[in-house]
């Protein structure tokens, strides 16, 4: 497995590696990370990936600096999986003297956790326009746990023809259905317990749905009831939108993405799940 650091380097160890699948990642990796890059690996001949704590997606007062970081375990972890090349580039190697260029992506990035945290999508589309500039990979994985950050990364991709396809692989899921992340260390015991609501509340939403119910507004109560009822579960959002355009839907609904943000104790926790006819699971 290549470790390159600087553009230069990036460039000459990307030489020769055809058909290449890309997972971009800030790193402190969880088994939801190397789920993307074991698709990559069957999916496609070569496996990149980057570990880089974006500074221009944290806002002012989120975790930045504290963002949980590990270089050496995840570098043993992606060698393990089977990882061709690994770009863990130092803020100046992404941002170069003088940078100025800004992609703003409209609509998608505009609902949900981009009108919660404004300039994130902007700072998301900014890394990964570069990313996928240097990287040049014929495919692009992601996870569905962030489902707006997937829905705005294919708009990006179809729109720049950055790579050919985006893939979005379900949830990593611990044994008690609570979404792999690397904020989750933040939970101490009691805060642990209660973050399994958010799955839960899903899991209730999808019962209702797969039993008949198809109207927006139950479907919406019977999530905010369950999470009304963990009290340390501080709701800021209950979604269910369309998965595409990410619109709130109301009145009777064929497909929905239900989409959950809540504040447990230090993290504010998301996920989500699709609702739709031909159901894979809880993804
Ligand atoms: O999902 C993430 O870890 C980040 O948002 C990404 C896509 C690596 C961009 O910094």
């Amino acid at each position: 497995m290549k470790v390159v650091t600087t553009r230069e380097d990036l460039r000459a160890a990307r030489t020769g590696l055809d058909d290449l699948g890309f997972v971009p990642t800030m790193g402190y990796l969880h088994d939801g990370h190397l789920g993307l890059v074991r698709r990559a690996r069957r999916e496609c001949a070569g496996v990149a990936a980057s570990i880089f704590v974006n500074p221009t997606q944290f806002g002012p007062g989120e975790d930045l600096t504290s963002y949980p970081r590990d270089l050496d375990r995840d570098l043993s972890l992606l060698e393990d999986s089977g990882v061709d090349l690994v770009w863990t580039p130092r803020v100046e190697d992404v941002y170069p003297s003088g940078f100025a260029t800004n992609v703003q992506i409209t609509g998608v990035t505009e609902v949900l956790e981009g009108a919660r945290r404004p300039g994130h999508f902007g700072g998301v589309a900014t890394v990964v326009t570069i990313l996928l500039a240097l990287m040049r990979p014929r495919q692009l994985f992601v996870g569905q746990k962030d489902l707006q950050q997937s829905v705005v990364l294919r708009r990006l991709v179809a729109d720049l023809g950055l790579a050919e396809e985006v893939v979005v692989c379900p949830t990593g899921r611990e044994s008690d259905g609570l979404a792999m992340s690397s904020r989750n260390i933040y939970l101490d015991d009691a805060h642990r317990q209660a973050a399994r609501v958010l799955s839960t509340a899903l899991r209730a939403a999808r019962a209702a749905y797969a039993s008949g119910q198809r109207d927006a507004a139950t479907l919406r109560g019977t999530m905010e009831a369950i999470l009304a009822a963990e009290p340390l579960a501080d709701v800021d959002y209950v979604s269910l939108a369309d998965p595409d355009t990410l619109v709130e839907l109301e009145g009777p609904i064929t497909r929905a993405a239900a989409s959950l943000a809540v504040r447990v104790g230090r993290p504010r926790l998301i996920d989500n799940t699709l609702l739709h006819e031909d159901d894979p699971g809880l993804g």
